[in-house]
């Protein structure tokens, strides 16, 4: 008896009808399966749909990490990620943040709901505080609107993406060098990104005549990102005096500053002298941008907590722009995590734990600061050439040697020590340990590779 093809069947054979014919194998007649597809298991890899998709290069900051792992040498040493680590080498979870997880899970009031697009309202206006200044007038006048993001790195592209749909100007100047994100993070929030000129490779300081005449001939209301603290890779910061000069061409060029802060209290170890460059900029009643991280200053680099501030002239504007941003967020990951801002939104609202972080932040700064003084005595003691002065100078956590790709190479074929090929080291990845076999790797990879 004749039986008419089910809907299931039909479908199907459609389907095989219009696929490539070299692709598919003859349709059995009998039970009318379809063949081997492209996309089905026993498809050889050479049929796959993605078979054109070439290997990309490894990110150049994780990928150290990635060849770091693969070497067996007792002595390695990762210098190359910005993660704070011990005396001991290890991963730091500080106490205030476990505490504030005991919290937490004691609390059994506590539910796992979505949060709203724009995160947990305390978290948020919380933020807004640490990086403004609790007494900050925008704040009072209602003119910030902040949104949680996924760590500094969510906290840009929204903020790239925002201004890519709602500001006149698509051009954002960000500073030579920078974080290596910057460009792809902006780039594809669909902004053109310029360069201005901010490292002076010959005094391994800030090259400001350069910053200065580069903003001076930018386009009127053009975006400029600056780095609230600890420049991230040279560890150079303009002093208050040149903040101040920076911040009248800006105003009076009608630019619009997009301050990216990953390192408050991590450079000098007090959350308020490093959010001076941010507060000095909205003190004037002037609009800006302002990403922030609690990756490094708490700790929660895998929990990514962040957020984004839009400081605006006027509450009415601030509330549209919230709505605005709303809409950049909710097809892009409909809401934020929940645990993390809720740990930072634990300590940020209660005085003690807040107390506790600021120490525990402290301390992790001061080692910081002496793995330097450690590193410059220890290159002094082997009389290494060059002036290695700005290894203390420079601040933050990391430290733009000026070694070449060549003895950075060098450093880590002979010596097992990593960091990306800028000559940037993580001096957060150092400890009394292992100072003097850097020095050593530095001392040789000088007087070898010239
Ligand atoms: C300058 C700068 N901005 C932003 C980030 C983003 O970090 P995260 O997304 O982990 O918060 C980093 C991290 O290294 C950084 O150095």
């Amino acid at each position: 008896m004749h039986k008419e093809p089910s809907p299931a069947d039909r479908r199907l054979t459609t389907l095989a009808r219009h696929l490539d014919s070299s692709s598919v194998e003859p349709m059995d007649s009998a039970n009318q399966s379809i063949g081997v597809s492209p996309t089905s298991a026993s498809a050889g890899a050479r049929n796959s749909v993605f078979h054109h998709v070439v290997q990309a290069p490894e990110d150049p900051i994780l990928g150290v990490t990635v060849a770091y792992n693969k070497d067996p040498s007792p002595v390695k040493l990762n210098l190359g990620v910005g993660a704070y680590r011990t005396e001991e080498g290890k991963p730091l979870v500080l106490n205030v943040v476990r505490k504030a997880e005991q919290l937490l899970v004691k609390d059994s009031s506590r539910v796992k709901e979505y949060l709203p697009i724009v995160g947990l309202a305390d978290f948020n206006k919380l933020s807004a505080k640490l990086i403004l200044g609790a007494d900050s007038p925008a704040i009072r006048e209602n003119r910030v609107t902040t949104v949680q993001c996924l760590s500094g790195t969510g906290s840009l592209r929204v903020g790239g993406e925002f201004l890519a749909r709602h500001y006149h100007q698509h051009t954002i100047y960000i500073p030579a060098p920078t974080w290596g994100n910057h460009p792809k993070v902006f780039g594809l929030a669909g902004l053109s990104v310029k360069t201005y000129r901010y490292y002076d490779p010959a005094t391994r300081g800030l090259d400001f005549q350069g910053l200065v005449e580069d903003l001076r001939s930018a386009p009127s209301g053009a975006i400029v990102l600056l780095h609230a603290c600890a420049h991230n890779p040279t560890g150079v910061d303009p002093t208050s005096q040149q903040w101040e000069q920076i911040r009248q061409l800006i105003r009076s060029k009608a630019l619009l500053p997009f301050f990216d802060s990953a390192y408050q209290g991590f450079a000098t170890g007090n959350l308020d002298s490093d959010a001076q460059s941010v507060r000095m900029f909205v003190a004037d009643g002037g609009e800006c941008l302002v990403a922030q991280s609690y990756a490094k200053n708490m700790g929660l680099y895998g929990e990514r907590v962040g957020a984004l501030s839009i400081v605006c002239g006027n509450a009415d504007v601030a509330g549209r722009v919230e709505s605005q941003l709303k809409l950049v967020i909710r097809p892009m990951y409909s809401n934020p995590p929940i645990h993390g801002a809720s740990i930072v939104g634990t300590i940020l609202k209660d005085s003690s734990l807040s107390q506790e972080w600021t120490i525990e932040l402290k301390a992790m700064a001061d080692r910081i600061i002496s793995m330097r003084h450690q590193l410059l005595d220890a290159l002094h003691a082997r009389g290494t050439p060059g002036d290695w002065s700005h290894i203390i100078k420079q601040i933050g956590m990391f430290t733009f040697t000026g070694l070449n790709s060549e003895q950075v190479a060098f450093m880590t074929k002979e010596y097992h020590i990593y960091m990306t090929s800028d000559g940037r080291i993580s001096m957060a990845g150092l400890s009394t340990k292992t100072v003097p076999h850097l020095a050593d790797a530095i001392h040789a990879a000088v007087t070898k590779i010239g």
